[in-house]
């Protein structure tokens, strides 16, 4: 969408004021009046703000994108201070209830629920794309016997674009509906090689038999009976842990695969950078952090004293609080109600009580409630992986494969976006100015230090 012109942007608001912004430079003393669109105004009419001619312009500073919107999206809507999410505008609480994960991964990427027939044709197409080409196993034998399943899950997934050249043709609709249906198709597949490759049990190939979770179970769990046999519980768990962890708009690994996929670069390669920024502890390990927090605390009578630490500053109360949410996230609410169906199948985590006896001093505690800290979804997720037997270090890659319908529908929102183009920062340059070089060895003055710079020969 073009910029709204300075008439457009006279235009008057529905309650009758200006749509637009006065900033007054008390540099010059000028006034610029400029458009406020969805409540935003464009960073590049900020440019024509300068004291001189030749100045570059006006920019804005804003580390970490605190109040940048990088993009408009229709995909996921949050509101934090209320607790709110929802994909393609049905709330979280509703599909985590009604829909399974291939449904809602429809729903992302295509922006509407599925008819029966769409549905069925998209989980054929699913379903016949979980194989991967045989060479890819060798490749994951390759990975030292302890290798992190995460980095073995970034290595494959960017390995594929390798195996599908096609996927170069980012500009054909039909080609991407192609690498969507095997990204979709292949994660599990991927995720689950990683994990025998470090337990060092023979592969399991996908049973398109089964369900899209139950497939994956069985490609992680089968051992040497015929047909593995899928707990329907844990089947429905899973399925709604992937709801859960979908999508949540412009996150650390969906900017990554925006902004690796603006280059224009196959979305197996940008799929890759996604999964590289998912594996960091700020972003999809922090719910291993919270059992590691939970085996510290040992015992619900050391809940008390935990807490005295956290608000001494002596450490964060893993699992909580949150960038966006300010109240309670509501993925957390399900979680914990679905952790009880888990536990009636797999027996009580103990760690659950201390979790709850923290939640309950927290909620009550006026530090936590002064700061809006709540559970977040890592808090009580941890406990359901670890309870349906997951190690710790798959954590991670169970968020990947159902972050990845996310992604994927991020990508291609970006390269529908006719206002998109390669993401590329500004910076605010403070380093030195033009400064000659120095010989090693040699004595010279800096052009723009006032003391006199010896180069370091070691
Ligand atoms: N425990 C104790 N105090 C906390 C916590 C916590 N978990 N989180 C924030 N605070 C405090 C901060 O110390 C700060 O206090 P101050 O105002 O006295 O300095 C205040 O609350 C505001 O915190 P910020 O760090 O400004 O919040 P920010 O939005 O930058 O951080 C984050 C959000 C990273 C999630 C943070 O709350 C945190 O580290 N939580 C623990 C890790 C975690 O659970 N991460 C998972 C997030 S969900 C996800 O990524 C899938």
């Amino acid at each position: 969408m073009a910029n709204p012109t300075p008439s457009q942007a006279a235009e008057k608001h529905s309650s009758g004021t200006k749509s637009t912004l006065t900033i007054t430079d008390n540099r010059t003393g000028k006034s610029y009046e400029l458009p406020i669109e969805n409540d935003t105004i464009r960073a590049m009419d900020l440019r024509q703000i300068k004291v001189k001619d030749d100045d570059f312009g006006m920019m804005t500073y804003d580390p970490a994108f605190m109040n940048t919107a990088s993009c408009k999206s229709k995909i996921t809507f949050i509101d934090g201070d209320k607790g709110i999410l929802r994909y393609r505008g049905y709330p979280i609480e509703q599909l985590a209830e009604k829909s399974n994960y291939l449904e809602t991964a429809y729903l992302i990427i295509h922006g509407e629920l599925p008819t029966k027939s769409q549905y069925e044709e998209w989980e054929k197409r699913i379903m016949t794309h979980t194989l991967v080409h045989e060479n890819i196993k060798t490749f994951v034998d390759g990975f030292h016997y302890d290798a992190h399943p995460m980095g073995m899950l970034v290595s494959t997934v960017g390995a594929l674009s390798t195996f599908y050249t096609d996927a170069k043709n980012i500009k054909d609709a039909e080609s991407r509906k192609l690498q969507i249906y095997r990204l979709v198709g292949k994660m599990p597949t991927l995720a689950a090689f990683a994990y025998r490759h470090s337990v060092g049990r023979p592969y399991v190939y996908p049973d398109n038999e089964l369900s899209y979770p139950g497939n994956f179970l069985n490609m992680l769990f089968k051992m040497t009976e015929i047909k593995y046999k899928v707990n329907p519980v844990l089947e429905r768990a899973l399925d709604v842990l992937f709801i859960l962890h979908a999508d949540h708009e412009q996150n650390c690994s969906a900017n990554a695969m925006r902004s690796v996929g603006s280059s224009q670069v196959d979305p197996y390669s940008a799929t890759a950078a996604a999964a590289a920024a998912l594996y960091g502890p700020l972003h999809g390990g922090a719910n291993a952090e919270v059992l590691y927090m939970l085996d510290q605390i040992g015992s619900k009578s050391n809940v008390p004293a935990f807490v005295k630490a956290v608000k001494e500053g002596k450490g964060k109360l893993m699992g909580f609080g949150h960038r966006v949410y300010k109240n309670y996230d509501p993925r957390a609410k399900i979680i914990k109600k679905l952790a009880d169906e888990v536990f009636e199948v797999t027996g009580r985590n103990p760690k659950l009580d201390i979790a709850l006896e923290l939640e309950r001093i927290a909620l009550e505690d006026e530090y936590f409630i002064k700061r809006k800290l709540y559970p977040n979804v890592d808090f009580y997720s941890g406990l359901i992986y670890q309870a349906m037997a997951f190690p710790v270090d798959m954590f991670p890659v169970l968020f990947a494969i159902g972050r990845t319908c996310g992604w994927v529908a991020q990508w291609e929102e970006l390269l529908l976006d006719q206002e998109q183009k390669i993401a590329r920062p500004r910076q605010v340059y403070l380093g030195y100015g033009e400064r000659d070089y120095v010989m090693m060895g040699k004595s010279i003055g800096s052009l723009n230090c006032n003391r006199r710079t010896t180069r370091r020969t070691t």
